[in-house]
């Protein structure tokens, strides 16, 4: 049987020279490739209490989409700067390749709300870190960071645990 991990692909030198870009697109493109990462995704909050789901642009869009749909709660973007209409929060961050501006609509998440946040990948833990900053600005509570592969040697996980985030990854 297929494993999550069997249905991503390698993209050698994307978008830079030196990157292994880990391509996503190939897993969400099949039915059962899609539907088993929501599933695993959402599988260890079984139980708990979540108020809204963040996703962080650009794939935890679709991620982000489909969980909340499933979990029948409202889906909250965290994007790149200048994307959003409204007011909003600010936070810069460094990524594997490049510097970064992420942001979030200012009324977009209430005091003690209780978030789960969703990514394709954590490479550095630089974009979902400053998701995180800019959620618990607003007040809200970080039930769990769920990503669908990470890149251990980037040490991102490392730097979400150390916030006191509890991270949940379905491969390496
Ligand atoms: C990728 C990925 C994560 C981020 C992880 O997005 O989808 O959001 O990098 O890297 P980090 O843990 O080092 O911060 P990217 O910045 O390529 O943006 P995109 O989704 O808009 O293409
Ligand atoms: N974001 C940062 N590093 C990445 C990688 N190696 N593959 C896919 N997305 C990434």
């Amino acid at each position: 049987m297929k494993t999550v991990k069997d249905y991503i692909r390698t993209i050698v030198d994307f978008p830079h020279e030196g990157i292994m870009f880990r391509d996503v697109t190939t897993l969400f493109a099949d039915p059962r490739g899609f539907r088993m990462t929501i599933d695993q995704m959402l599988h260890p909050y079984a139980g708990q209490r979540i108020d809204k789901v963040v996703g962080l642009e650009a794939r935890g869009f679709i991620i982000g989409g489909a969980i909340a749909h499933q979990l029948t709660l409202g889906f909250v973007p965290i994007r790149k700067k200048g994307k959003l209409p409204g007011a909003v929060l600010s936070e810069a961050y460094q990524l594997e390749y490049g510097e970064a501006v992420m942001e979030i609509h200012d009324d977009a998440i209430q005091p003690g709300e209780r978030v789960l946040v969703v990514d394709d990948l954590l490479a550095t833990g630089g974009t979902a870190a400053a998701g995180i900053k800019l959620i618990e600005r607003l007040g809200g509570e970080i039930v769990g960071c769920a990503f669908i592969v990470d890149l251990p040697e980037l040490g991102g996980r490392a730097l979400l645990e150390d916030m006191g985030i509890d991270v949940h990854v379905l491969c390496e």
